[in-house]
């Protein structure tokens, strides 16, 4: 079969920064106060890479896409600092501007598959309906286009599955379907939010797969989401590792793997299953509970649950530094990997225990 030509890349440059934040802050306000969910993010994702996101549960990943995508809840959000897509401010840009951005500029694949789609809306409207709103197409075009796309993510008898709803079809289904949409108007940068997460292994690496090529034929830029660091050492570039509403850790993927130097990444790292360990072996979880997010600790927040943490740990703050030996790997710590001995946690510490 030959492949679809990409969409929207004619006339592009092929590198340089596409999207860079600078000190982002999205913050909730709750009953119980602010929650820090992004807290002073600065970060310059390059055109045409693959970018991980990565960290445990409640980071800040998905809030940090969403204020990239501008798809916050429209009460209670106090936003800072600057977004920029190929120049363009976005923070508090109006919605007519984000507007043009979605589907053609931007997408996303979102976390849940069933809360993203249109229960009541047959998986071809869909996807066509995008293709018609922002490339103005017909409805024949945008017929022949929904087809071409499905075929491109692999679903077999496409034809078909237009008339279905996406009850009727399996989770591995759905999620093409996702990423089927999100790539409808050729984006230039596609985030994907855990595309994989509930899906079993074979259908993750499929779809996986499938990003990455979808990746290099249109050289688009994708950041993609995930709390698995084997998923960031295969399908990415680079990484960023989120901690708390902050990245504290940023680096080449082959120099993060090969030299970690925050104690955070080391211990996801310890996380990973590897080949020798029994089938269904359990993650080993990181002890301890990540920092609460309206009244942060004081010093690194990742302080509490640190082998290698100090006083000064506790006290003080350590920011996003570039490594004296490589300057494209930066990390926030002041007792990076291999520089001190590890210590017993604070026992008097209640987050240290989980
Ligand atoms: N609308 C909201 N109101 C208040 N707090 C929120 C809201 N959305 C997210 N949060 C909080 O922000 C923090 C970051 O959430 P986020 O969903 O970005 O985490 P995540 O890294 O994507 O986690 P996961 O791996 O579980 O998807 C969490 O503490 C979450 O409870
Ligand atoms: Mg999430």
């Amino acid at each position: 079969m030959t492949r679809p030509r990409p969409l929207q890349t004619a006339g592009r440059p092929a590198e340089g920064p596409l999207i860079e934040l600078t000190d982002v802050r999205t913050h909730f306000a709750t009953e119980r106060g602010l929650v820090r969910a992004v807290d002073g993010v600065t970060l310059t994702i390059q055109r045409g890479r693959a970018v991980g996101l990565v960290g445990e549960s409640g980071s800040g990943k998905t809030v940090l896409s969403r204020s990239i995508m501008g798809l916050l809840p429209r009460r209670g959000v106090v936003r800072s600092g600057s977004i920029r897509f190929e120049g363009t401010e976005l923070i508090d840009a109006p919605r007519s501007t984000l507007r043009s951005l979605w589907g053609r500029e931007m997408a996303m694949v979102f976390q849940d598959p069933m809360t993203s789609l249109n229960p009541l809306m047959r998986v071809g409207e869909q996807i066509a309906e995008p293709l018609r709103i922002h490339l103005g197409q017909s409805r024949a075009e945008a017929r022949d286009t929904t087809i071409r796309l499905l075929t491109e993510v692999r679903i077999p008898s496409p034809a078909e599955r237009l008339r279905q709803y996406p009850y009727e079809l399996s989770g591995g289904m759905r999620q093409r379907v996702m990423i089927a949409i999100a790539l409808a108007c050729g984006p230039t940068a596609l985030l994907a939010d855990e595309p994989t997460t509930a899906l079993d292994v074979t259908v993750q690496a499929q779809i996986l797969a499938l990003l990455s090529e979808e990746r290099r034929e249109r050289n688009m830029t994708l950041v993609l989401v995930t709390h698995d660091l084997g998923v960031v050492a295969r399908h990415t570039d680079e990484v960023a590792v989120m901690y708390g509403g902050k990245v504290v850790e940023r680096a080449p993927t082959a120099a993060l793997f090969r030299r970690t130097r925050m104690p955070y990444t080391e211990a996801l790292m310890r996380s990973i299953p590897t080949v020798d360990d029994p089938p269904h072996t359990r993650l080993a979880a990181i002890p301890g509970r990540p920092p609460d997010l309206v009244e942060p600790p004081p010093g690194c927040r990742f302080a509490a649950r640190c082998a290698y943490a100090r006083e000064r740990c506790h006290a003080e703050e350590p920011s996003l530094v570039a490594s004296s030996d490589d300057p494209d790997h930066h990390y926030a710590c002041w007792y990076p990997v291999g520089t001190v001995e590890p210590v017993a946690l604070r026992p008097a510490d209640p987050a240290a225990v989980g």
